[in-house]
């Protein structure tokens, strides 16, 4: 249960804080139910989120640099629990980077009162979705024999939240626009090579998260394309100056331009940062 607040950010605190995966998605899940049963409400008024602080995450996975976490070929069952793992750890991040755009800037201020619900709706939307994309790749992971947490994982998948957190346009060019987006980059030949390898429950659960996460860069898209609004900036222009400052390195081609201009995410902002 969602403990003692009528507040939607203190809610989505409380998701973030809970360390072990279950809890966090049964809280998730029950946090979306009540903001939709009208049980919650958003503060009006603004606080930077400095309180708050790293997510919970269980002990294991162990975190590691990403040069050391193991990679194999998917062609054996080996190689399908390591991308499976690697992939359940991104959601696990994912979960959190959802509510904690809802507890950091559900009242920020680039956002116009009147649509303050819509937006704290769509990024509930995208932390549900989350979790149930967790909750599903988890689940091949125990038909395969292992779960996540046995594997070391990457230990930099946070980094990008911590140096966006100051500010709702850079998390919402890094997080969505460069991050989710290089999702739907890699995601069909991940499908592509599990299907080859034999493995279509996998290949499967992958194509329903495929299809999902096109709606999550079209929220991104979509607020910051508001919040462009609202500070008076071009948006191609000023998301080249966020990733810049916010983003070690350049994007990496190539691109899949059918789904990101789905998800109205159009040339103009990504072509001229590649490689
Ligand atoms: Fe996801
Ligand atoms: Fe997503």
């Amino acid at each position: 249960m969602i403990a003692n607040t009528t507040s939607i950010q203190t809610a989505c605190r409380q998701v973030l804080a809970a360390c072990d995966p279950e809890e966090k998605c049964r809280l998730a899940h029950v946090c979306v139910a009540a903001w939709k049963a009208g049980d919650l409400s958003f503060e009006n008024a603004w606080r930077p989120g400095s309180e708050i602080g790293i997510p919970g995450r269980p002990e294991n996975p162990i975190l590691a640099p990403p040069r050391e976490v193991q990679r194999r070929r998917v062609s054996g069952e080996k190689g399908r629990i390591a991308l499976l793992h690697a992939i359940a750890h991104i959601e696990f991040n994912a979960i959190n980077l959802a509510f904690d755009m809802v507890a950091r800037f559900g009242s920020h201020t680039d956002i116009p009162v009147g649509q303050r619900s819509d937006f704290i709706e769509d990024w509930l939307n995208v932390g549900d979705d989350e979790s149930r994309h967790f909750k599903m790749i988890n689940d091949r992971l125990a038909e395969l024999g292992s779960h996540y947490g046995a594997l070391t994982a990457h230990d930099g998948l946070w980094e990008a939240a911590i140096a966006t957190k100051d500010d709702i346009a850079a998390r919402l060019a890094i997080a969505p626009l460069v991050l989710e987006a290089r999702g739907l980059d890699v995601t069909p030949g991940m499908i592509n090579r599990l299907k080859r390898a034999g493995d279509g429950p996998s290949a499967e659960i992958l194509e329903t998260i495929y299809q999902e996460e096109i709606q999550h860069v079209a929220a991104g898209s979509r607020w910051f394309h508001h919040v462009c609004n609202a500070r008076n900036r071009e948006p191609a222009t000023y998301f080249h100056e966020l990733v810049q400052a916010h983003y070690a390195g350049n994007l990496k081609p190539p691109f899949n331009s059918v789904a990101r201009e789905a998800a109205n995410l159009l040339r103009d902002f990504y072509e001229p940062l590649a490689q």
